[in-house]
């Protein structure tokens, strides 16, 4: 007998207490046999503690802290492309059919433009503006691609500001139609390059002259300031408005851009 209670007394030595208590049961019939059921239990108990870590780590993926969707900044500023990329494709429809001669509602284009002020250029624009630019240009990398870029949210303002003024119109006249095209035209034609350029040059590079912790800070940064701007999913609620200006236009079916045999 006093064989068994040295034996248990071991067991309960190397069994954290949690295990210990949930094996209570079959710790008190322990004999020789029941030590190998009890090791045998517990490497069960820890198999499944450790798929359930696995599990929940799973569930946590592309979370922080504080459960909040954890988006890097440059992914974040590529879901704000994606968003401006749409707009580019209303811009792209305004083009066609105020080119043939054809009406589009003003008020459709006004909001699109609208979303351009608000969200990428006072929003997105200001983000690259106020923490990218200033690092590239700090470290002196891309300098002059970020001079351009800085052209360009300028020169991009003044034609939102003159589509939006214009849209406020009943009717467009002949001449003025085709200075709507023309804006559309000259930002959808400066655009596409500008995007493409800082989602294949300066995004890439920003990991590689910020410190890891410095580049999770200012993914928290843009959270913040997009909450503080457009409340909480305001990303979300853009997407929404895009969509709603698409099914205006009768082009939010994805469907119909898919080449028919
Ligand atoms: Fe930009
Ligand atoms: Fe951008």
């Amino acid at each position: 007998m006093k064989n068994e209670e040295e034996k248990s007394i071991k067991i309960t030595e190397i069994i954290p207490r949690r295990k210990f208590i949930q094996q209570g049961i079959i710790l008190a019939v322990a004999g020789s046999a029941g030590i190998s059921l009890l090791e045998s239990c517990s490497k069960k108990e820890d198999k499944k503690q450790d798929g359930d870590k696995d599990k929940d780590k799973e569930k946590d993926k592309g979370k922080d802290d504080k459960g909040e969707e954890d988006v890097s900044p440059p992914e974040d500023l590529m879901r704000e492309h994606g968003l401006l990329n749409r707009i580019l494709l209303i811009y792209d429809l305004g083009i066609t059919r105020l080119g043939r001669g054809e009406d589009i509602s003003l008020e459709a284009l006004g909001n699109a433009a609208g979303i351009v002020k608000s969200f990428v250029e006072d929003y997105h624009e200001k983000q690259e503006e106020d923490y990218l630019f200033p690092r590239f240009e700090k470290a002196n990398k891309l300098t002059d691609l970020v001079k351009i870029l800085k052209q360009q949210h300028d020169a991009g303002r003044g034609i939102t500001a003159q589509i939006i003024q214009m849209a406020k119109s009943k009717t467009l006249k002949k001449e003025d139609s085709q200075k709507m095209v023309r804006l559309l035209s000259d930002f959808n034609r400066m655009y596409r390059p500008h995007e493409a350029r800082e989602d294949t040059i300066l995004f890439p590079e920003l990991r590689k002259i910020v410190s890891s912790n410095e580049f999770d800070s200012m993914g928290e940064e843009f959270e913040k300031n997009e909450e503080k701007q457009f409340g909480k999913d305001g990303f979300e609620s853009m997407v929404d408005k895009v969509a709603g200006i698409e099914k205006q236009l009768g082009i939010y079916e994805l469907s119909q851009f898919t080449p028919k045999e």
